[in-house]
């Protein structure tokens, strides 16, 4: 049994956010415990998100590591890039307890968190001695009470602080658990937001997100593709966890979200391309063939976040052993080559030398 396997062992018998909250301390204070997975990144591995290279195509997505707290530790793990918050203004407590939860047998989360964070001053610290040559990104989100119109304002100083310390900056609107928040996915509000961050882009040139929710109808998704990109969007984030009423409130991840991610994702994509908007894509990913699924439908980078929790990090290496075999067995110079190809080219390739 390989070390992972034994703590979570021991760490599933404590309630979720209990296990997470010791892990995630124990990673900030002890980044070395990360030996065991550690091996130097591989150049052919590398994927670029915008105008940031990953050193994977793999991240770790938002939620896990709000705070910034254990960057050194998930750099030695192996992650191409990862993405902290969500950050709010100021901090906060976030929901009340119980706010996580396990479906083990479903490989599956659900969460209403809340947005629980120490505020953008104390992620600025973190991110300020942030390991160097480990791309970051820092998802932004309102404060509980913000109004839409507050929210811009909100949104405007949390780019202002933290983007000169991140790569890039990803605009959360789809999280379930902050009220009225989701309602901000949708055209007049968005404008609006554009008008607030251009500037501020303009001076300190990182490029802006937007993460989608996977709970909108495809030709919403579609419709808020297009007018992201024509606003001037630098790429796009899908999808945050979809809201499951039979399970509770909160939203859910996992395998639980898997088909719902995958689809969704898809609809997105499809006009993301067109439009030559890179897309992260998060939501269900688990093994290979989701992997395999996202590249060839003309995906690229991809987060896990869920998945990570119950394989730990052998599944980073999981993913980066099939990836460098696919690309040895292919003749190619490297991942980034294979992705320069068009869907159909890189279905063929797939079928040949991938599964
Ligand atoms: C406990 C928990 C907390 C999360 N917190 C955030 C968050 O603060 N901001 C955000 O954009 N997404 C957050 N997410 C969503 C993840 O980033 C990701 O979009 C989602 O879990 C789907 O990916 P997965 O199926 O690999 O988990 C959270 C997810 C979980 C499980």
């Amino acid at each position: 049994m390989d070390s992972y396997k034994l703590a979570r062992t021991a760490l599933f018998r404590l309630p979720p956010e209990t296990a997470h909250d010791l892990t995630l301390k124990l990673s900030a204070t002890l980044p070395q415990l990360a030996a065991p997975w550690q091996r130097p990144y591989d150049p052919r591995l590398s994927c670029t998100v915008g105008k940031t290279d990953w050193k994977t195509p793999v991240g770790l997505a938002a939620g896990l590591d709000k705070n910034a707290v254990a960057l050194d530790f998930f750099h030695r793990l192996g992650f191409g890039a990862m993405e902290c918050g969500t950050i709010t203004p100021r901090a906060q407590l976030g929901n009340p307890k119980p706010r996580m939860f396990r479906y083990s047998e479903e490989f599956s989360l659900r969460n209403s968190m809340g947005f629980p964070n120490f505020g953008m001053e104390a992620c600025a610290a973190r991110l300020r001695n942030r390991p160097a040559d480990f791309p970051v990104g820092v998802n932004i989100g309102k404060s509980k009470e913000a109004t839409p119109s507050q929210a811009l304002e909100e949104y405007g100083a949390l780019y202002e602080k933290l983007a000169p310390l991140a790569d890039w900056v990803v605009v959360n609107i789809s999280s379930p658990n902050t009220p009225g928040l989701r309602d901000l996915q949708q055209e007049g509000w968005l404008k609006d937001l554009f008008n607030v961050l251009n500037p501020l882009r303009q001076k300190h040139g990182k490029e802006i997100f937007v993460k989608l929710a996977p709970d909108l109808d495809d030709q919403v998704l579609r419709d808020l593709t297009t007018t992201l990109a024509d606003l001037g969007a630098d790429g796009l984030v899908a999808t945050n966890t979809t809201h499951i009423p039979e399970r509770g409130v909160g939203g859910v991840s996992g395998r639980l979200l898997r088909v719902k991610g995958h689809q969704k994702r898809r609809v997105v994509l499809e006009v993301a391309r067109d439009r030559k908007l890179p897309l992260v894509g998060v939501g269900g990913f688990e093994d290979m063939n989701d992997v395999w699924a996202w590249w060839a439908a003309g995906g690229d980078a991809f987060q896990i976040y869920t998945a990570f929790v119950y394989q730990g990090p052998e599944l980073l290496r999981r993913f980066e052993n099939a990836t460098h075999a696919f690309i040895t067995r292919a003749k190619l110079p490297d991942l980034k080559t294979f992705l320069k190809l068009s869907p159909l080219e890189r279905q063929k390739l797939i079928g040949a030398f991938g599964r």
